[in-house]
């Protein structure tokens, strides 16, 4: 084990995605819950301090536990973490007159197991740097491995105590050889294999559950999505049939997608599963409704209502499991009371009411998605599953500009499957993040055969993205475009026009509304 000691920085999980990849196992635990018995009992065989949003030249701010530096493993500080050791070890820290943001230039001045594998000494190496204060004066026993132009003491070492510490940010891609300067702290220097698995964090992950839920009941809502079926599977391994999950069909659904769900959690994996579909209720509710924001507002209260609803009649439930992940972690506590505007109101099965009180599972929280996905294959979910593009939880609603009809609903069903098969066959599906139809309230005037025909248009949308928060748009080739144009309009009723969206995100969002 190696434990990250967390300052509260936005990338300590980066720290610990970055040793998962290279097998090392890790627990991020925060600074202030960490005394000399946690860390005896927690006997890892190295730490990591993290960056952090304080100073340490400010009264009260974070420090490491003293233990620490008695404990005889190797550290490893980041950042802050760099400017807490100095300090806690007798050296000293000041606020720098150039604050240093963004990229630099380290210069390596020694040969160091830390490098291995960099660049040569007096050779420079791209790294990611994101600070104010700065360590003025090194404490005794330490030497400088490397500088850089804002950073005299960009890395520092003390071989005989195994303490080190570096001013940028080596868990970032920015840092293009960071995750090897990461490799080389937990294995040259803390000594391990890296044998470490998804395997084993399945193993770990189910002990979690079986701690946290003891012989209570959990109950988990489905969506189709990869996270939610991942979270659910997992949580049945751990405890069973104390698991319940819910499947909410909204009738907003892609096609098949209902059938595709309970086939595969009822009667694959066996978990009770109720399934209701609440098509009618959702479509009745959203009849005349045309604004963006009215529509998400109107599924997010109906789909509250009615997962308690279901949740009750299957018998309540203690916890409540949710597919949360590390990115929707970090998101909502950067812009808890923070001045962010609502560009859209995200619909998750997260806002239930207060009188559910329910306690929350959520093992997928310290993951990524694309671990996520690593975890579903080790848990044996189809990889028609597991590849999924994401979602929206409003579901087609908002890919229906305009009023949503259950007619038109259908045709876009169709549309839309008929654009993934394409895809699909044309070998693309892994290369684009989130491809879907959008179908137009506005209706043109074409020909076919001898006749006039007076249908509606139809958008294809695909972007690429690596987290959903930018995107731009995929460039098929033309011939994809006009050979999948020709088959949707030839197959499906209403629609006589297809147009192909090339707008980035910024300034488009990746949905339409
Ligand atoms: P936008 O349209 O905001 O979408 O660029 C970014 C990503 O988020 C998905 N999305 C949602 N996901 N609930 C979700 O779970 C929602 O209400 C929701 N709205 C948008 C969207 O599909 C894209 O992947």
């Amino acid at each position: 084990l190696i434990l990250i000691v967390d300052f509260g920085s936005q990338v300590t999980q980066l720290i610990a995605r970055r040793l998962r990849e290279s097998g090392v196992y890790c627990e991020i635990h925060p600074f202030n819950q960490l005394d000399g018995d946690r860390l005896a009992a927690l006997a890892p065989k190295g730490v990591i301090l993290s960056g952090g949003p304080a100073s340490v030249l400010d009264a009260g701010s974070p420090r490491a536990p003293e233990a620490l530096w008695t404990l005889g493993v190797p550290v490893l500080g980041i950042c802050y973490g760099q400017q807490t050791m100095v300090e806690q070890l007798g050296g000293k820290v000041a606020p720098h007159d150039v604050r240093e943001f963004g990229r630099a230039y380290l210069n390596v001045g020694a040969k160091h197991p830390l490098f291995d594998g960099l660049a040569e000494v007096g050779a420079s190496e791209q790294v990611w740097m994101s600070h104010g204060d700065s360590v003025a004066e090194i404490p005794e026993g330490f030497h400088i491995i490397a500088t850089s132009p804002g950073a005299p003491f960009a890395a520092i070492a003390d071989d005989a105590r195994r303490f080190y510490a570096v001013q940028f940010h080596p868990e970032v891609h920015h840092t293009p050889n960071g995750r090897l300067i990461l490799k080389n702290f937990t294995h040259n220097v803390c000594g391990l294999t890296g044998d470490w698995t998804m395997a084993a964090y399945r193993d770990e992950a189910i002990a979690k559950i079986r701690a946290q839920v003891g012989d209570k009941k959990v109950i988990c809502g489905l969506s189709g999505g990869v996270d939610s079926s991942v979270a659910a599977v997992l949580i049945h391994e751990a405890i069973g049939d104390q698991l319940t999950c819910v499947f909410v069909d909204t009738g907003m659904m892609r096609l098949d997608e209902a059938e595709q769900v309970v086939t595969l959690f009822r009667d694959h994996y066996n978990i009770p599963l109720v399934a209701a579909d609440e098509s009618d209720l959702f479509l009745g509710e959203l009849a005349g409704v045309t604004d963006p924001e009215l529509k998400r507002k109107t599924i997010g209260r109906l789909f509250i209502d009615v997962f308690d609803k279901h949740a009750a009649e299957a018998g309540g439930a203690d916890f409540l499991a949710q597919g949360t992940l590390y990115p929707d972690v970090i998101e909502s506590v950067s812009f808890s009371g923070g001045p962010s505007v609502t560009i859209k109101s995200h619909h998750n099965v997260g806002g239930l009411p207060e009188h559910m009180k329910m306690q929350l599972v959520e093992p997928l929280r310290e993951l990524f998605k694309d671990e996520v996905r690593a975890l579903g294959r080790e848990l044996g979910l189809p990889e028609s599953f597991i590849g999924r593009h994401p979602f929206p939880g409003p579901g087609l609603a908002i890919r229906c500009p305009g009023e949503v009809t259950r007619a038109k609903l259908d045709t876009l069903r169709k549309a839309d499957a008929i654009y993934l098969d394409q895809i699909r066959k044309h070998g693309l599906y892994d290369e684009i993040w989130q491809a879907f139809a959008v179908l137009l309230p506005v209706q043109t005037v074409g020909v076919m055969g001898d006749g006039r025909t007076y249908e509606s248009v139809l958008a294809l949308r695909a972007v690429t993205s690596v987290d959903g928060m930018t995107a731009d748009y995929y460039p098929f080739p033309h011939e994809f475009l006009g050979e999948t144009a020709t088959r949707i309009i030839g197959e499906v009723k209403g629609v006589n026009r297809v147009v192909y969206d090339v707008t980035s995100k910024p300034p488009g969002t990746i949905e339409w509304e």
